[in-house]
């Protein structure tokens, strides 16, 4: 190509990268399908071992299917003293994403034939990492809060657990499908950020671990995953509900961002945020502890004034991350492991996607344009 007729794709905004059947986004009308389900009805209908099973196996399970993936996910929770060992060093001094992001990145030391590249090998490190993360972060919750580390619960669902272990209690039905929904509503989304690294870094047929360590650490920045972390804290910046309006008025004169508002590819309601939303709006009305009941309201009432100021005129309405946070405080998720729990859930949309492009792979290698100047003349270092 003639280097005048080079266009550049700032963010690859509207370049496609490969045929998938794992996620729709409609994002002019709002609308998402996971393998052609509509997210609505996986929310209503579904848990998030029948999710991660549709997405890395490509149809929904039946029952038998359901029961033994299930139960090799509860086989699989529990993670190695050595892996507990790089918690509790480092608990004190990183990010509970980065914690988690050098935790997977030790988890092949305990892979018994790295060297198996076959599809069957590769989907069982899927689901040993879907099974172990969610492990892996209630440990770092643990550590962060200097409480002992819990054994995962055999008992209990895949997030169900995650908040047992996490909290110590077991949670009960109204928070096992709130924490259950989250993760089914993080699961996937398309060639997002993160997903697109892990794609990235396997198309240089790198491993599965090599993949999921690009996705956690792409996830982390609060343009991506880090949103809720963020919005939380402007809402507790916000503090009380009557200050709402004056602080987000004020952050938009200053041609500040706010957080968990606005999508690259949704210019309506994020669906996914609508039912965390809807979810908010009921739970508002049963909570009776008042600093959730201010950040419920807080959380309403920037949504409204944003719907008033830049939704309808620019597209700019609320993402999942934005009504995350409140919900999660509500059940005693602290904010620095917002991004590490979206992790453990998106860790199977990550791998379905890996798998999928495997079968087509093509390394990823797009082009610069070089703008600089060319054939400089070379000045010794003692003459410059
Ligand atoms: C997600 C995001 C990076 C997508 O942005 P994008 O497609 O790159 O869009 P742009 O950054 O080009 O923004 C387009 C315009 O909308 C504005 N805008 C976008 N998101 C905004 C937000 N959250 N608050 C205020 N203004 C916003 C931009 O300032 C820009 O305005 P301008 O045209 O006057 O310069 C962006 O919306 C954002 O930063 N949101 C906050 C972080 C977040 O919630 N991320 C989670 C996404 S799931």
């Amino acid at each position: 190509m003639a280097e005048e007729n080079i266009t550049i794709s700032k963010g690859l905004e509207g370049i496609y990268i490969a045929d998938t059947t794992l996620c729709k986004i409609d994002g002019q009308n709002g609308k998402l399908w996971y393998r052609g389900y509509p997210i609505e009805t996986l929310a209503e209908k579904s848990t998030y071992e029948e999710v991660a099973f549709l997405l890395l196996y490509g149809h929904l399970p039946t029952r038998k299917e359901l029961d033994t993936f299930t139960q090799k996910l509860i086989s699989e929770r529990e993670v190695p003293d050595a892996i507990e060992n790089i918690i509790a060093d480092f608990s004190g001094r990183m990010h509970p994403n980065d914690i988690l992001r050098t935790c997977v990145s030790a988890l092949p030391s305990f892979d018994t034939d790295m060297a198996d590249k076959s599809s069957d090998a590769n989907l069982e490190r899927a689901i040993k990492l879907t099974a172990k993360m969610p492990t892996i972060v209630a440990m770092i919750g643990r550590y962060k809060q200097g409480k002992p580390v819990l054994q995962p619960s055999a008992k209990l669902s895949h997030s169900a657990n995650f908040l047992y272990m996490l909290t110590g209690k077991e949670p009960d039905k109204e928070s096992s499908k709130l924490i259950d929904l989250m993760f089914i509503l993080h699961a996937e989304h398309g060639s997002n950020a993160s997903t697109f690294s892990t794609l990235v870094t396997g198309s240089t047929l790198a491993d599965v671990y090599a993949a999921v360590v690009a996705g956690i650490s792409t996830l982390r920045g609060p343009l991506h995953g880090g949103a809720d972390e963020a919005a939380l804290n402007m809402m507790k910046a916000i503090g009380e509900p009557d200050n709402t309006e004056t602080y987000i008025e004020d952050a938009l004169a200053g041609k500040q961002r706010i957080m968990g508002f606005g999508h690259r590819v949704y210019k309506a309601y994020d669906p996914r945020a609508k039912i965390v939303y809807n979810y908010l709006k009921s739970f508002m009305q049963k909570t009776t502890d008042p600093k959730i009941e201010k950040l419920l309201e807080i959380a309403i009432r920037a949504e409204k004034l944003m719907e008033e100021k830049l939704s309808k005129t620019k597209g700019i309405w609320p993402n999942i991350d934005f009504f995350a946070g409140p919900l999660y405080t509500a059940m005693e998720i602290p904010s620095d492991l917002f991004t590490p729990v979206f992790a453990a859930s998106r860790v199977v949309g990550w791998t379905a996607h890996l798998f999928e492009y495997w079968q087509n792979n093509r390394l990823f290698r797009p082009l610069d344009h070089y703008v600089g100047q060319l054939d400089l003349k070379y000045v010794p270092i003692d003459q410059r």
